[in-house]
């Protein structure tokens, strides 16, 4: 999902930057290069580094299924650290590692996390991904962490929380969403866009992009729908803590995001990302998908 909008942004803008996407399954062979590799292939990921001499490397490679890492903590811990590790130590003191981490390394229990706040995750999702940041920033010198919530549409179709609310809702089917659930998430494009700025101001360290405006999980939602014209009553407001998960979540994972105004001038607003995503979402006619 980050990765697709991020490869599209870079290969379109400008000519400033020459682009390879890194695919596992499907390469997305409509435009740029697309290679299709396993990252956790050490050998392979080795043979393309060397190949095409990254200056900058982005790693949003990850399992972003948080039950799925409580069962499969190796799969997590090579691609969120050992990926890392060889990413961050490729060229170390040269080309540069943009490490896409998570709000979900907090707690959640104070919300408007600054970057200097001591995480403590709840999940081995989390808790690999934080070891991950680790890795990034000790394994090279230009590095930077960028601690994020995100949503958009993935290509092909996938199950992300806004595709899973609009295909429920197509099916006029009803829906829960957490009422005690804080976030201020970015629309993948509005997330390429800071990605981009970040890099050419080559800043470094750990940063977090989040919108400048908090929403709970059920007005996130609620949202989305008044602008695709579902009914709000198909979304009943719940608790997180009458679900149970395998794998703890937070429940206020807010990002401030100060730092980022200082170099940006503005966080962006979630209600301009979901313009945007809903604009995107009918233009590349994802109604007619089931
Ligand atoms: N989505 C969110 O709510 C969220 C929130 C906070 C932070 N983030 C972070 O944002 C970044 C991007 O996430 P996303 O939402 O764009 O998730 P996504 O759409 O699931 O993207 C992750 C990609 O990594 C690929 N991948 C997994 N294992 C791989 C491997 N061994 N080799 C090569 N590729 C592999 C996945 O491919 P397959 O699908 O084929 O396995 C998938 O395409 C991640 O670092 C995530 O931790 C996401």
């Amino acid at each position: 999902m980050l990765g697709g909008a991020i490869f599209d942004l870079f290969l379109s803008n400008d000519e400033m930057f020459d682009v390879l996407g890194i695919d596992k399954v499907t390469p997305r062979i409509d435009n740029g290069f697309h290679v299709k590799i396993n990252l956790i292939d050490f050998k392979q990921l080795q043979s393309i580094l060397n190949d095409f001499k990254p200056d900058i490397i982005i790693h949003c490679a990850a399992i972003v299924n948080v039950d799925c890492c409580e069962t499969d903590k190796k799969s997590a811990d090579l691609l969120h650290i050992e990926v890392t590790k060889i990413l961050g130590s490729y060229n170390a003191k040269k080309s540069r590692l943009i490490y896409i981490s998570t709000d979900a390394v907090f707690d959640g229990v104070n919300g408007n996390y600054r970057e200097n706040d001591k995480p403590h995750p709840l999940n081995y999702y989390a808790k690999s991904k934080w070891r991950g940041e680790t890795e990034a920033l000790n394994s090279c010198e230009n590095n930077l962490v960028v601690r994020t919530n995100i949503y958009g549409y993935k290509n092909p179709p996938g199950n992300s929380l806004a595709e899973w609310a609009i295909h429920e809702a197509k099916n006029k089917k009803m829906i829960s969403g957490f009422s005690d659930v804080y976030f201020n998430p970015l629309y993948v494009k509005q997330l390429a866009r800071v990605i981009k700025h970040l890099i050419i101001r080559s800043e470094n360290g750990v940063i977090h992009a989040g919108t400048r405006e908090a929403v709970t999980k059920f007005e996130f939602l609620m949202e989305l729908y008044r602008r695709f014209g579902f009914p709000a009553n198909r979304i009943k407001p719940i608790s997180i803590d009458e679900i149970e998960f395998k794998g703890a979540r937070p429940k206020n994972t807010t990002l401030n995001v100060n730092r980022l105004k200082e170099i940006t001038g503005d966080a962006p607003s979630i209600y301009n990302g979901l313009d945007e995503f809903v604009n995107d979402y009918k233009k590349d006619g994802r109604m007619n998908h089931d």
